[in-house]
């Protein structure tokens, strides 16, 4: 199977001199881990990093030489990242694909290992997610005070990566795309062509570095794993 990595955002929320997948924590930057923790596995034979068409870092970085990575250039939604990676995914003759957010470093060999054996398993899929343990509250329409409390039992975060045979996951982001239907990541592409991704449950340390205070959290993670 093959891997995408959706890498070419911009990280404005980071508020960082560089897109947040450039910090380093330690002796790596945050996409390294991401592309190391894939590659770890031995059923993953491709990393394909979908970059911004302004990056000029990724060449640099030592992981850029290794065979097993190709690069695409992405687009301005993360759904037209992923579909670049997918063009290229289809020309290798890949069956089933990851696609793994390059800003989550903390991915374990553990979870990678138990989504995939899990997911091969179904034919519609699946993504690593995590329960929601908050109390949750819907607001009222202004978004100022609280309308009600939302039954937690049945909610889920959903984490990455997510695992799609590769021509399902192509065919249903097309056609979420014709469509206008939101898709904020691979399994509501999916779900908006009836299907229903299996929820494998992972580890709450696998997060999206997405505002400073994440750093100090994912580094903390990286150096007691
Ligand atoms: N991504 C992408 N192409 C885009 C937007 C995002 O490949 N057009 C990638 C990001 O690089 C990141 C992942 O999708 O690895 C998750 O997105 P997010 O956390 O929102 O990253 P950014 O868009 O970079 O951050 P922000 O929204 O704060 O600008
Ligand atoms: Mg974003």
């Amino acid at each position: 199977m093959v891997a995408i990595l959706p890498a070419a955002g911009i990280g404005s929320r980071m508020q960082a001199d560089c897109p947040k997948q450039y910090l380093t924590i330690g002796q790596q930057t945050i996409i390294e881990y991401a592309i190391h923790a894939l590659l770890s596995h031995a059923a993953v034979r491709q990393v394909i990093v979908a970059l911004n068409p302004n990056d000029n870092i990724f060449s640099q970085l030592a992981v850029a030489q290794d065979p097993r990575v190709s690069v695409v250039i992405g687009g301005a939604e993360r759904s037209d990242s992923v579909l670049a990676g997918l063009e290229l995914a289809r020309t290798l003759q890949a069956d089933w694909v990851l696609v793994h957010d390059a800003a989550r470093p903390c991915l374990s060999y553990g979870d990678l290992d138990k989504l995939i054996q899990s997911v091969l398993q179904v034919k519609q899929g699946g993504i690593l997610a995590m329960p929601v343990r908050d109390t949750m509250k819907r607001a009222v329409v202004d978004n100022t005070a609280i309308a009600h409390t939302v039954e937690r039992n049945g909610l889920w975060h959903a984490l990455t990566p997510q695992m799609f045979p590769l021509e399902l996951l192509f065919e249903c982001m097309i056609r979420a795309q014709q469509d206008g239907a939101v898709v904020t990541d691979e399994a509501s592409a999916l779900e908006h062509c009836g299907f229903h991704p299996l929820l494998v449950s992972g580890r709450s340390d696998n997060i999206k570095v997405t505002r400073p205070e994440d750093l100090a959290l994912a580094t903390f993670y990286l150096t007691h794993q």
